[in-house]
């Protein structure tokens, strides 16, 4: 069936320039947000654990439903402080999905530690719990699982794992800030959660991390690794007591700017996480018909799921003679609907991953290599904050170019 003739052909765009003109430029700078850096700016304190910093790290904590926010430089030295809170070191292995953000990894490189990397689940793309299992060694001291794009890993799976070998998780949420799973706050569930607040994610503030836990012993752990040695609350200059023996700590703080646009972000998460979810459901509806694709699944526990890319996972089994990811991507640009061919990954094949071939391991990375190299198209979520009409338009974007190409 043939609908209308695509627009990289000479036919009419499915998304008009008027519908694009209404997708917000990322992140999004408000006025008061202005004001409420401008007073910082003139008063002060800018940083060192300032009172801004003290209220978003509750805030957030609070609205994820942990005890405890420790609030950092970015989302990748929070996953390294995580795992140095968790005693990973030298020589041990850390399990890592091959689909993600070099820092996911690098963050164990940093301590000495070898990323094992294991394969994802085809449909959510996030750690598949029985690779997770095959992968453990007698080495193995922490297991990230990524809940990429907002999808969610199997916490569930996850976590019995995790009881039953006494191997900690440290969930990487910097992709799923606001998501629930099972009435769970995304980033509670497993021993440490870590956030990044760098300016393309939906919580943004320039650069920015967090680490949730509910342990206050690792509360206290981290917040010394990040500042220096220094425990809450105690004053600059000669400490009372210092941390624990052999706790080699850093200076990983943050400031109070970041902190305030954060404040103010947070008050507009809930709403927009609400509607991105809203409208990721209503798109994958509207195109579930379309043949030779698929989307990356929920969480499969969600409850309301963070979207932070919409993946459409096109089988290119389906896809007539000629016809690549790369003339999908073209065509579906020539729509008006700019997708992003393969998100990231395989990390080990990144052309910044210049680490030793036995610093770390690929334990199992099928999926990950089919799904990265040939598979993926991802919409970034700033779409997916758009009118139902301009939804429609995209899902009329995606019809037209697979009925023509499959
Ligand atoms: C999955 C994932 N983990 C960790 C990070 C690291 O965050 P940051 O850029 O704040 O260091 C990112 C950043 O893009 C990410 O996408």
């Amino acid at each position: 069936m043939r609908i209308e003739k695509l627009a990289i052909e000479g036919g009419p765009q499915a998304i008009t320039e008027a519908a694009r003109r209404t997708i917000k430029k990322w992140p999004i700078a408000y006025p008061e947000t202005a004001e409420h850096l401008k007073q910082a700016y003139l008063t002060g304190p800018w940083s060192f654990n300032g009172p801004c910093e003290k209220a978003f790290s509750k805030e957030f904590a609070t609205y994820c439903g942990a005890k405890h926010g420790i609030f950092m430089a970015n989302g990748t030295v929070t996953i390294e402080s995580a795992l140095h809170a968790l005693g990973v070191g030298s020589g041990d292995e850390v399990i890592v999905p091959g689909n993600t953000w070099l820092a996911t990894a690098m963050a164990a490189i940093y301590l000495g530690a070898k990323p094992v990397f294991v394969d994802v689940e085809p449909d959510t793309l996030c750690l598949d719990p029985e690779q997770v299992s095959a992968a453990i060694t007698p080495k193995t001291k922490a297991i990230i699982p990524v809940h990429l794009f907002g999808s969610m890993a199997d916490m569930d799976r996850i976590m019995k794992i995790s009881r039953q070998t006494g191997i900690p998780v440290i969930e990487d949420c910097a992709h799923a800030h606001g998501g629930t799973w099972r009435g769970k706050g995304i980033g509670t569930i497993g021993q440490v959660g870590s956030f990044s607040f760098q300016e393309s994610k939906t919580l943004p503030s320039g650069e920015g991390g967090i680490c949730l836990t509910n342990n206050a012993k690792l509360a206290d752990k981290l917040f010394r690794i990040k500042h220096i040695g220094y425990g809450q609350d105690q004053k600059q200059g000669m400490a009372a007591n210092g941390p624990e023996a052999g706790l080699m700590c850093r200076n990983y703080r943050g400031v109070e700017f970041t902190a305030i646009i954060l404040s103010d972000a947070l008050k507009r998460l809930a709403a927009q996480t609400k509607l991105r979810d809203a409208n990721a459901i209503a798109f994958a509806e509207m195109i579930k018909d379309v043949p030779g694709i698929k989307v990356q699944s929920r969480g499969r526990k969600a409850d309301i799921q963070g979207y932070y890319n919409f993946v459409l996972l096109p089988d290119p089994a389906k896809l007539k003679d000629g016809i690549s990811i790369h003339e999908l991507n073209a065509a579906l640009h020539a729509e008006g609907l700019p997708t992003n061919i393969g998100g990231y990954g395989p990390v080990y094949t990144h052309k910044l991953w210049n680490i030793g071939k036995n610093d770390f391991r690929v334990h199992s990375s099928a999926v990950v290599e089919e799904t990265c190299r040939t598979r993926s198209l991802n919409i970034f979520h700033t779409w997916l904050l758009a009118n139902r009409t301009t939804i429609k338009a995209m899902a009329k974007a995606v019809r037209k170019v697979m009925f023509a190409y499959t």
